[in-house]
């Protein structure tokens, strides 16, 4: 068996909430200290975020000092993981160009993930060419790092699936070369897809409906206070419904049943307290307060960390500069082995 190595990465276009917490970073940080992976690549893709934020560079730069900070307030250790910059690799745009000619125009235009997001920005028929190809650009930044393994939501389940044919046709066609990734998705179905505080199924900076790594414990309060929970459930008294609820989905997402035991001691595990909320007699002030010491558990300590670091930016950018160099050098050799196999390593 060839070595297990992790690739997987953000857009910086904002700062992270905690729905890439419990979607992908908590579980990146559990594989970095898991010792099973002889490599860590973690990006900050700021490329593929300027594919849809061409008209604003600025705020592209200004959430790759975030995001890394969210990283290693997280607990993404640089001495484990290397945490690098999409733009200072040139290796990645090269082997793009190499992979454009394996993807038709049409496969790109069924990618259910791309045709969402060019609906969503209203792209329609003035799609950019930079940002339909980003699939392509993506199956370079997997295949770059010769990545068997990238934890990340299940949107881009399409990316993944866009990139293991990239790579069955290269091997194909020119020989066995490139590695072919797995996907791997979060355990649990409220990991998967974390909704909105309104309970809207996305999570997004423009619905106001995000809980960031961040956020001041008062905002999380005040965010949890406000949680849309089940409009039946009018009177302590009424039975509750926990399908759609998002207190509850919540919990499902972040809590431990030591933790539920502790705070409310009146049940042993969450799924007692699920089965008093049903049958009625559970207010959900209580539940929204059980939530909101369960996520300072978790935000607190991340939240202290991030403030430490975000003191000395200089510190997180040799980080950046350090894991860059690493991703450089492997980028590198994939590059000339694609070269060598293509034949278009000439050696005059
Ligand atoms: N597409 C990912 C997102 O939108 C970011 C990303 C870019 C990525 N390159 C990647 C994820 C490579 C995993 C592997 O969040």
């Amino acid at each position: 068996m060839g070595k297990k190595v992790i690739l997987t990465g953000d857009r910086p276009t904002g700062c992270l909430h905690v729905g890439h917490y419990v979607g992908s970073l908590r579980r990146r940080v559990e594989l970095q200290n898991s010792g099973d992976y002889e490599d860590i690549f973690i990006m900050i893709a700021d490329q593929q975020a300027l594919t849809d934020n061409a008209g604003n560079p600025q705020k592209v730069r200004d959430n790759i000092d975030e995001v890394a900070l969210d990283y290693l307030a997280a607990g993404i250790d640089p001495g484990k993981s290397n945490i690098l910059v999409q733009s200072m690799i040139p290796e990645l745009p090269e082997l793009t160009l190499y992979y454009m000619n394996l993807v038709t125009v049409s496969r790109l235009q069924r990618n259910p993930t791309v045709k969402a997001e060019i609906q969503m920005r209203n792209f329609e028929s003035n799609i950019p060419v930079g940002f339909f190809c980003y699939p392509i650009s993506q199956a370079a930044d997997i295949t770059a790092f010769q990545a068997t393994t990238v934890p990340v939501g299940e949107d881009q389940e399409p990316m993944l699936e866009q990139t293991r044919e990239i790579v069955r046709k290269f091997n194909s066609l020119y020989g066995e070369t490139l590695v072919e990734p797995e996907i791997m998705l979060p355990e649990s179905a409220a990991c998967l897809r974390l909704p909105g505080t309104d309970g809207k199924a996305k999570m997004s900076k423009s619905l106001g409906n995000c809980i960031y790594l961040s956020d001041p414990e008062e905002e999380v309060k005040r965010r949890v206070m406000s949680m849309y929970t089940d409009p039946e459930h009018l009177q302590v008294s009424d039975p509750g419904h926990l399908e759609g609820n998002t207190v509850f989905t919540y919990l499902d997402a972040f809590a431990e049943d030591s933790q539920v035991h502790e705070y409310c001691p009146d049940y042993a595990t969450l799924d007692e307290m699920k089965e008093h909320y049903k049958r009625g007699g559970l207010g959900d002030v209580k539940v929204k307060k059980l939530l909101i010491r369960v996520l300072q558990d978790v935000l607190g300590p991340i939240r202290q960390r991030r403030s430490e670091y975000a003191k000395d930016l200089s510190y997180v950018h040799e980080v950046l500069k350090k894991g860059t160099e690493r991703a450089r050098e492997v980028s590198a050799d994939t590059l000339s082995k694609v070269k060598a196999s293509m034949g278009i390593d000439y050696n005059w």
